[in-house]
């Protein structure tokens, strides 16, 4: 049964600017060190942290409340060998996951030049 959903829209020039602004200090804040070697592996690494954090974004609607959004580690996004997004969740967060019973979070991003998207569904058995 799915029991929430969310979604979230970046502004990819907007991601840049803050990049450019608070570089390493904004990453170290919300991205963890998986994500952050993923997006710099790619050729526009501020568009895949972009993603990224809409998936954060996104999945803080899904819950719908209950969560602070100060726990942007204890979310992180990584690519399967196909290269599909997947989600892994950490502390109290992921304790909050259980304790609504969510058994699966599914997660898709997507991205062109402007914006990136990120999706949500939260399923519970
Ligand atoms: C999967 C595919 C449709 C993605 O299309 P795309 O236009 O490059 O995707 P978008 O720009 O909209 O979005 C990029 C995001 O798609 C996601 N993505 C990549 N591969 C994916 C896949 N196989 N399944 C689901 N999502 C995927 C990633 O999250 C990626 O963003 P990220 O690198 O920042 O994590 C495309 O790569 C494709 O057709 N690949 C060939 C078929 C294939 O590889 N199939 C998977 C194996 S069965």
């Amino acid at each position: 049964m799915i029991v929430g959903i969310g979604i979230d829209l970046v502004d990819i020039v907007r991601m840049k600017g803050v990049l450019e602004r608070w570089g390493e200090r904004f990453i170290e804040r919300v991205f963890t060190e998986d994500e952050k070697e993923y997006a710099l592996s790619r050729r526009y690494p501020h568009i895949h942290l972009s993603g990224r954090f809409a998936i954060k974004e996104a999945l803080f609607k899904a819950i719908g409340g209950g969560t602070n959004p100060w726990i942007w580690k204890e979310v992180e996004v990584f690519n399967d060998r196909g290269g599909a997004p997947k989600i892994r969740l950490y502390g109290g967060l992921k304790r909050l996951i259980s304790k609504k019973f969510i058994t699966s979070v599914h997660i898709s991003i997507s991205h062109d030049h402007a914006y990136s998207i990120g999706q949500v569904v939260l399923e519970k058995k």
